[in-house]
């Protein structure tokens, strides 16, 4: 069912932000984010490394803390226009029942934090650290040039609650995904900040963290990111791709940090402004769904994600599988 929009919440959202993860090896997620892809770093500590796009005045769109447990994500991050936006936004999470504290967080101050109607971990900031944007010095552009962080693509048992409560919150229904004869959410394509998708949710095991992306300048540099890792050493990094999704029209790659966190980097969303535009209906079956050039990704793109630190898994509501790449060959026969 198509969620109610909730255009003019009394609180502003303005979009995804920062996403918050462990790692192993501070090291080797510097040598690969920085060094291979070529993020900027902030900060780099023993124990933590932040790190932001070409673009990006604000401190971090990366927290990367070291943890030798096994990899996992802590939160997604969204920006509140400022601090006065906490208090209508906590008193919306009251009338939905929905416990939360606040964290002071270095280099963010005041931070809400709370786990939305799937699971999911979140915060929501105010502010951040402002620091040099290295846009124009391109004389350091390494890799793909990422410039800012973009979007968040989550795995959630229930579609359907999780997309009922991120519209409440102000989010725009831009494009989805139903099984055939439906418009049961298999799929959801969310967005704040005007282009296609500021948060995704896919049907299946959850709450997980599918991955995170970043825009890179143009078609030429996302090759070029795929050269570069490749020279480095790294054979086994590039998850699916290039190609283009019929789903926001973008060319993609996808890559797995050493961790098996996954990042898109990724070139042209189209605009979504005009409240009056309907969104785009994507069959499941449909192959150009997800690959507009028709092959459809891998099973291991489906089916992987990273689990979020303490947070139960949930077998999806829905039953309804997307074409896998294993299963279209099987067909071909
Ligand atoms: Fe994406």
């Amino acid at each position: 069912m198509l969620p109610q929009w909730n255009r003019k919440p009394t609180f502003n959202i303005t979009r995804a932000s920062h996403v918050v993860l462990t790692c192993r090896d501070i090291g080797a997620s510097r040598d690969f984010y920085a060094g291979a892809l070529g993020l900027v770093v902030t900060d780099e500590t023993k124990d933590a490394l932040y790190l932001r796009g070409l673009e990006e005045a604000n401190y971090c769109s990366i927290a990367l803390h070291k943890d030798e447990a096994p990899p996992k994500a802590l939160y997604i991050g969204m920006r509140v226009e400022d601090g006065s936006h906490f208090e209508p936004l906590t008193a919306y999470l009251k009338r939905k029942e929905i416990s939360y504290e606040f964290a002071d967080v270095a280099h963010q101050g005041k931070t809400l934090r709370f786990r939305d109607p799937a699971g999911l971990p979140v915060e929501f900031a105010a502010r951040m650290d402002i620091v040099e944007r290295r846009m124009q010095d391109y004389h350091t552009f390494r890799g793909g040039s990422p410039q800012r962080f973009d979007h968040y693509q989550v795995v959630t048992h229930d579609v359907q609650a999780a997309t009922d409560f991120w519209s409440e919150l102000g989010f725009r229904l831009a494009e989805y995904t139903a099984p055939a004869n439906s418009d049961e959410l298999w799929g959801a394509w969310l967005e704040r900040k005007g282009n296609t998708h500021d948060i995704v949710f896919t049907n299946g095991k959850g709450p997980r963290l599918h991955h995170f992306a970043f825009t890179v300048p143009d078609v030429t540099t996302l090759i070029h990111a795929c050269d570069v890792v490749s020279s480095l050493g790294y054979l086994d990094v590039i998850d699916r791709g290039p190609g283009r999704h019929g789903l926001s029209n973008a060319l993609f790659v996808y890559f797995r940090d050493p961790d098996g966190h996954r990042i898109e980097l990724f070139n042209t969303h189209y605009q979504v402004i005009d409240p009056e535009t309907p969104p785009i209906r994507w069959d499941l079956s449909n192959p150009r769904r997800a690959q507009l050039w028709g092959m459809p990704a891998s099973k291991r793109w489906f089916f992987e994600a990273s689990e979020f630190k303490d947070c139960a898994l949930f077998d999806p509501l829905l039953v309804a599988e997307p074409l896998t790449l294993e299963k279209y060959l099987e067909a071909q026969g």
